[in-house]
């Protein structure tokens, strides 16, 4: 089954009109005017909700109960939006020895990528170029039990000098064929590594590495290719989102707190994770207020061990207030009493529900900038089409550009 790309990303503009103070901005950004994007009867709908129905509203792995109807179809037709067909073809299995050292997440992402390299080469020896690729783990098994030739494209000579001497060291069923070069993807000129009738490869290329892989594509078509992106915060707004002329034309405001948006990952928590998200934002939210009182104001406030956020918040808040300099005649007693403040309190959980709601168009908007990024390849004549192509439980960023 294809989607219609076009269609698809018109309906999530549509869905998203709506909610533009929302992922544009943080709730922590004009608060509490910013509150006013939030539908009030969500927020008092959440209130209502038991921590584990929050958890599966957050979590999306199992429907939540009670929430009222408008919310659910809400919540619903996000899942409609964000799904892709996913991929499932022959898979092969490798020895003990191709998965030392290589995580289960790594396992998983590099079985689906060489079971689609080789559906579409036909199982053909082919040139292959990795783009981004570390130690080159794919191309490893590429060359040495698929017998193609590889290309491994990095910047970081430490990463290139290991994989290199990892395949020297793997016993494999074909010689390897692999070839590893340093090449700064954003300065360096690729155009020579570009040829036709090769598979280009770019896997959890960063931001904007995976739009360079597409350039590239677009200037020098590939015979097949896969693109994986990840960190779209590392992007920038101009020139990275709405590169076609049809999303040019939806013009959905993106800002750079869209893309840390986008980049939200949440199927692998689980309640603990869950509580510990809160938590964090618990402390958080109240040091804004207690700024907000003392007339201060700071963007960022910096992240602090996972530990600390158990503790006490008066360790919290002392220890921000002293690393941003800010003056002050707080006691210990004085910033415990502003925590368990009532009224603090409150403001604080209505602005944890809030940032649920919130948290829920990270998946649609991450869509969104994949199927952008395949309309402007098909502008270019360039055929692909947008797949699951990682469980998104082992791995979040899973969907794939696959011409
Ligand atoms: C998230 S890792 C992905 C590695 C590999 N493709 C994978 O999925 O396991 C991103 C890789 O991009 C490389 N990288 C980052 N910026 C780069 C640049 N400007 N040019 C070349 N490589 C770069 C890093 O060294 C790193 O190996």
């Amino acid at each position: 089954m294809r989607i219609d790309k076009k269609q698809r990303l018109n309906q999530i503009r549509q869905f998203l009109a709506p909610y533009e103070g929302i992922f544009t901005r943080e709730i922590l950004d004009f608060y509490p005017e910013s509150l006013s994007s939030y539908p009030k009867a969500w927020i008092e709908a959440l209130q209502q909700l038991s921590p584990t129905d929050l958890f599966h509203f957050d979590s999306r792995k199992f429907q939540p109960q009670n929430l009222p109807n408008d919310l659910l179809e809400w919540w619903q037709k996000l899942s409609e939006l964000t799904t892709f067909p996913e991929i499932k073809r022959k898979e092969f299995t490798y020895d003990d020895w191709t998965w030392s050292k290589v995580t289960a997440k790594k396992k998983h992402e590099l079985t689906k990528m060489i079971s689609v390299v080789q559906t579409l080469t036909d199982e053909a020896p082919t040139q292959i170029i990795d783009l981004c690729a570390g130690m080159g783990h794919m191309s490893r098994l590429l060359s040495g039990h698929h017998q193609h030739q590889c290309t491994v494209v990095d910047f970081d000579q430490e990463l290139l000098q290991k994989g290199s001497e990892r395949l020297k060291k793997h016993p494999l069923p074909y010689p390897p064929n692999v070839q590893f070069i340093k090449k700064d993807v954003l300065k360096d000129d690729l155009n020579e590594l570009f040829r036709p009738h090769q598979f280009s490869l770019a896997l959890h290329n960063c931001g904007g590495l995976s739009i360079k892989h597409l350039e590239l594509i677009k200037k020098h078509p590939q015979h097949h290719f896969i693109n994986v992106g990840c960190c779209y915060y590392k992007m920038s707004v101009q020139g990275h989102t709405n590169l076609s002329s049809y999303a040019q034309e939806l013009n959905l405001p993106w800002t750079s707190i869209a893309l840390y948006l986008s980049t939200r990952a949440h199927y692998q928590q689980d309640i603990n994770d869950f509580e510990t998200k809160i938590q964090v934002k618990k402390f958080r939210y109240t040091f804004h207020l207690l700024l907000q009182k003392m007339g201060v104001n700071i963007k960022a406030v910096g992240e602090v061990p996972v530990r600390l956020y158990r503790g006490f918040f008066s360790d919290y808040a002392l220890l921000k207030l002293s690393e941003h300099r800010v003056p002050h005649h707080y006691s210990v007693t004085d910033l415990e009493d502003f925590f368990i403040d009532q009224q603090i309190q409150n403001k604080v959980w209505e602005m944890i529900l809030a940032n649920l709601i919130r948290w829920q168009l990270g998946r649609v908007l991450e869509t969104y900038l994949i199927l952008d990024r395949a309309l402007w390849l098909e502008e270019s004549g360039i055929e692909c089409e947008v797949a699951q192509i990682f469980n998104e439980q082992i791995s979040p960023r899973n969907l794939a550009i696959i011409g």
